[in-house]
């Protein structure tokens, strides 16, 4: 049974869960933490519901029985969209915390303008994005902007060639015209290449 000085479990599919990481070590400095990079099945976010589901009950079964974890925070969009419901159901006891795209802050905070939502193909494809994205259709023109390998690349540590640099040109060339206001950054990748895109759409 986990004690009150057992660890948190931390997981991604790779490197994109340690930007949470360094905010809950921050937040929360007298806890202990286990961080979990399942890259080895990296990306999540170019598979399916199934593939998913089955890598986060293997990683929280692991987490459990070999570090006593006595909570989990599932840190990467892309598994909670896909798969912290079941995740829940099966582990009605162990306090579970997922992440999602900050399209709320980002629609409440603006002044009605496109809030661009950056995400993996999976994590839009969810019923569980799309509902939050439609519950803040009325505050802002909320546009989901999938990033096909985007992740991938930021996990093999492909950050500074210009193959990135035409990839997120090519991305956002499309809204070039349109009044977007804020950039959500969905994906627990992303902020590691928060200059580069900077460097493509300005601040
Ligand atoms: N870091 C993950 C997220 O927040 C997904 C990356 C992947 O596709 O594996 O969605």
């Amino acid at each position: 049974m986990p004690s009150a000085s057992s660890p948190i479990g931390v997981f991604d599919s790779g490197v994109g869960g340690l930007s949470v990481l360094q905010a809950l070590r921050a937040e929360l400095p007298q806890e202990r933490f286990v961080y979990l990079a399942d890259n080895g099945y990296a990306p999540y976010g170019e598979r399916g519901d199934a593939f998913v589901a089955a890598r986060t009950q293997a990683i929280t079964a692991y987490l459990r029985n070999v570090h006593g974890i006595k909570a989990l925070v599932v840190a990467c969009n892309t598994a909670t969209s896909s798969a912290i419901v079941l995740l829940r159901q099966t582990h009605p006891e162990l306090p579970i915390i997922g992440i999602e795209p900050a399209v709320k802050p980002a629609a409440q905070g603006g002044s009605g303008s496109a809030v661009l939502v950056m995400a993996t193909p999976l994590t839009i494809r969810e019923d569980k994005y799309q509902k939050l994205a439609a519950s803040f259709c009325d505050l802002a023109d909320v546009i989901s902007l999938p990033c096909p390998g985007l992740a991938e690349r930021i996990e093999q540590g492909h950050f500074e060639d210009e193959t990135l640099d035409a990839y997120l040109q090519d991305l956002f060339r499309p809204y070039r015209d349109r009044d977007v206001e804020y950039i959500v950054l969905g994906c627990t990748h992303y902020p590691f290449i928060r200059r580069q895109i900077a460097d493509v759409v300005g601040d």
